[in-house]
This record gives C-alpha cells, structure tokens and sequence, in this order.
C-alpha cells in the first residue's frame, strides 16, 4: 500500500517506524524541510522526558515509552536521566494526581517540603523553594536531545527504504479530494503525488491544509530562551534535575554539554492569526522559519524571573543568546488526535501534540497505528477521535497557567 505521511516531526516519523515494523507498506514522508526540521516542534536542544501525568492513560503510555527511552538503539543514547522536579502551589492537583498515579504504578517518587529535600537527592541545589511551594521527584525522569533523537530515526528509517521528499518538492500546497477521498497532494513544485492512504502529521500547520475547522486544532507560540553559561556554572548546574513549576509553568533543563541553558514556559501561549483563503483565518506558525524573536515583554520579564529564583540574579540578567517561539498544536482537552477525518475517509490525522508528544516518541506510532488499523479498544478510539462533539471549549488539560493566549505574531519581532 502507498503511504504518504505529510511530517516528519515525532508524529509522522513515530507513525512509519509503527508501519516499516509491521511492513507491505511503501511509505513516503513529505516535509518542508530536511529533518531535523529547525522550526518544527520536534526539534530543539531538549525535551522533557517523563511518564508525570495527572491523565493515567498517558502515565501508563509514559511509563511504556521511558522502557524506550532507556533501552531502544534508536533512543537510549540521546536520554539523559536527570529525574525531574515537579513543583506547585500547595493545592496544584496536576501535580498530586501526577504523584498518585506514580504511586499506584509503584514508581518510587519522593516528596519535597523544604529546600533540605531536593538537598538530600541533589546535593549542589542552592536556591530557595518559595514559601508555600512544594512537589517531588521522579528520579528515572529526565530529558532528551530532541534534535539527536530525529536524526537517528530519521536515518534508521531511510535504511528502511523509506522514501524522504524535503524542500519544495516536499511542501504540501493542498490536498487533493475527489468527494470523501484524498487521492494525493499537490507540492510547492507544482506535482502531484498520489497514494492510498494519506497521513496529516504537518503538527501546528495542520489548519493551513484542512477544511475551516472551529475549535478542533489551535496553533499556539511559547516562549523560549537560551543562556550560554560559563564553564563554571556549567559544572555548577550540571546535576539538576529538569524542573517544572506548575505555578509558574516555567521549566528548564540541566545546561547541555556545551553549557546552554534552556527554559520556556508551558503556559496558554500566543496565537497568530492569519486570512490563510477567504473565510478562512487560523492560528498557524510562520512558514519561513523565524531564527530569533523578540518575546512578548510578558513573557521575557517572567522567564528571568523565573531563571533568577532557579540559577541567581547573574545569570537572570545576561542577554539571551538566542530566543524561540515554539508552536504547539493544542487540542481543547490535550488529547492527541489519531483518526480518520470526517469528511476523507483515506486521510488520517495524526497530530494535536498539545505541548506534550514529544515523549511518546518510542511508542506513539504503536498508538496512532493502533487507531489506523482499528485494533486499539474504544477507550483509545474516543480518546484521540477526530469528532468529540462534547467539546466546545480550550479547557485543556489543567497543567497550563499565565495569561490567557493572545495575538502575537513572531515574524513581526523578528531580530536580524
Ligand atoms: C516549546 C515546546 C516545548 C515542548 N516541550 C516538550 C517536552 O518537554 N516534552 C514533550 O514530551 N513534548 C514537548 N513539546 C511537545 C512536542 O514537542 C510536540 O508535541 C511534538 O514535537 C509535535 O510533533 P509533530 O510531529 O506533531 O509536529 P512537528 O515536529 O512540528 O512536525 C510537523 C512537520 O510538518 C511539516 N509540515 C508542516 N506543513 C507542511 C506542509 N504543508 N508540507 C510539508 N510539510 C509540512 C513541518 O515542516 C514539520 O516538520 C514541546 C513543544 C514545544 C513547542
Ligand atoms: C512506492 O511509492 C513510490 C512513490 O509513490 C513509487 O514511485 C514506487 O513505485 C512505489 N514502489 C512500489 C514497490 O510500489
Ligand atoms: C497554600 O498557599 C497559599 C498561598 O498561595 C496560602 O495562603 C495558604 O495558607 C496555603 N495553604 C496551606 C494549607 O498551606
Ligand atoms: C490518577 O489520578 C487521577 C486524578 O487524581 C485519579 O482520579 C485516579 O484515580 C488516579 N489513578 C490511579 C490508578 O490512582
């Protein structure tokens, strides 16, 4: 069966390592750019590593996909198992419900009242916790380095004989329908490719490419920023765990070998709205990739905040040796979407990462083929359907806190 899987972030590439596994598949994966793709979703220094979820479907996914992360060929090598710290106000129900669930696995998790707490699992920790906070750590959670993790399945599935098309003759311009069926796409180069089954896993773009879609899909920028330590702080820090502040939403990462520090914050985000066809206005990324932004005054001012209560005034004040706005494809509850459009009968939408896919990595593709071939049981089918008539709102999933999403386009604050 031909196979074209429009994306080649953790989605589409996750989905064709499911398919080359199970074989009689010809797949073909379209991007718009070579993978690693440096302004897909998918890419970037690191990425949060854990099974830390208040939904116990995706701890147990988590659980399977750290199984992964800490023994496949394909991934052992780019996790680095810091453990994390998981803090909160003292009523954050995310946060509890993420430790209960642990619990009931039996994952060994140790709470943290007091600064002495982290101390005694992370002995250089030096800041304070804030008065009313506290949390705890999952020791066997921890990060990975995002950009490596592709290149590797990127290169595994080319030994696969899976065909890569990138650049123009990659970039899908529209799909072609012929009434309830999606016979190909039609590229930037102008040709038109066809196949039977054809997989939508273009992540935050996904609206540029699909019918108007109400509250189904929404694009939303947040906010990163790097800081280059100096080899000191850099041994300095080099034993943190990840930390995620559901108060905040702030997170940051242990410095990287070459001593970069990242945070961002998971919060509602920022939306940029465009008139992509007439009566037709979506949130979506830019199409040209954006190298550094200015970020919202906002959400700069509460990043070094956040930095300063973490790694001290000094490094809170330095310049930001580079910024990003990086998209998440929100769904309204969080759910990932792995279905078969309403309207296609043939195009299977495989995205809605809503800022938390990247973990799933080692196992979404057993998932988002486990929904394509109907085996999975109707849990899951409800679960990632792409109609869930019930929701009307962008309730999400309870861990994102800040302002509400607002406009904000990158390309207009764009640092030459
Ligand atoms: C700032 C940030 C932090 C995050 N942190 C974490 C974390 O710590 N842990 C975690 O688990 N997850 C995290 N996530 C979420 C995770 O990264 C995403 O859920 C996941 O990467 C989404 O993958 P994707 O394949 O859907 O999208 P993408 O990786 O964006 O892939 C979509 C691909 O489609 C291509 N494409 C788009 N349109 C077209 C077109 N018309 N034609 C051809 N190709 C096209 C794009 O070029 C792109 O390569 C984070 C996300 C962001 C933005
Ligand atoms: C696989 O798909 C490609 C692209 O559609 C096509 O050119 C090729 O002939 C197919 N190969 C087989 C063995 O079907
Ligand atoms: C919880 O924290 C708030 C401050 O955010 C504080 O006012 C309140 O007393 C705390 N409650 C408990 C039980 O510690
Ligand atoms: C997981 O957490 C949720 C929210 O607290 C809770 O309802 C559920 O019972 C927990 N599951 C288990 C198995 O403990």
């Amino acid at each position: 069966m031909d196979v074209l899987i429009i994306g080649a972030g953790v989605f589409g590439l996750s989905t064709a390592l499911e398919l080359t596994k199970r074989g009689g598949y010809n797949i073909t994966i379209l991007d718009r750019a070579v993978p690693p793709v440096v302004d897909g979703s998918s890419v970037d220094a690191n990425r949060i590593i854990r099974p830390d979820y208040a939904d116990m479907t995706y701890c147990v996914m988590g659980m399977e996909a750290m199984k992964g992360w800490r023994n496949h060929p394909l991934f052992k090598n780019h996790f680095y198992p810091s453990g994390i710290l998981l803090l909160g106000p003292n009523d954050s129900m995310y946060r509890d419900a993420s430790f209960n669930n642990l619990s009931a696995m039996g994952t060994p998790c140790t709470k943290i009242h007091t600064t002495e707490d982290i101390r005694s699992l992370y002995p250089t920790w030096h800041n304070k916790l804030r008065n009313h906070q506290k949390g705890y750590v999952n020791q066997l959670s921890g990060w990975a380095d995002a950009e490596q993790t592709v290149k590797s399945v990127t290169n595994y599935l080319v030994q696969q004989g899976v065909t890569f098309v990138c650049g123009p003759h990659g970039t899908v311009q529209e799909l072609l329908t012929q009434g309830d069926t999606v016979v190909g796409v039609k590229t930037l180069a102008d040709e038109k490719k066809v196949a039977d089954l054809i997989v939508l896993a273009t992540g935050a773009w996904t609206a540029s490419l699909l019918p108007k879609q109400q509250t189904r899909l929404l694009a939303v920028g947040q906010p990163v920023g790097y800081v280059q330590l100096t080899e000191e702080e850099r041994v300095r820090y080099q034993n943190y765990p990840v930390l995620l502040d559901f108060e905040t939403g702030f997170y940051s990462f242990p410095p990287t070998r070459d001593g970069l520090l990242k945070f961002a914050r998971h919060g509602f985000g920022f939306t940029r709205t465009v008139d992509l066809k007439k009566d037709k206005k979506e949130s979506v990324p830019p199409f040209v990739p954006v190298s550094s932004v200015t970020l919202p005054k906002e959400a700069e001012d509460e990043l070094r905040n956040c930095v300063c209560s973490v790694y001290g005034k000094q490094i809170s004040q330095r310049p930001f040796s580079r910024t990003r706005i990086c998209y998440y494809t929100d769904t309204a509850d969080a759910d990932f979407v792995f279905d078969f459009h309403s309207k296609y009968k043939n195009l299977f939408v495989c995205t809605g990462g809503s800022g938390h896919g990247f973990k799933f990595f080692p196992v979404l593709g057993k998932y988002s083929v486990g929904c394509m071939l109907r085996e999975l049981n109707e849990k899951y089918l409800n679960k990632w359907a792409w109609e869930k008539p019930s929701l009307k709102e962008f309730t999400l999933d309870g861990s994102r806190v800040g302002p509400l999403a607002y406009e904000y386009d990158p390309e207009m604050y764009c640092i030459a």
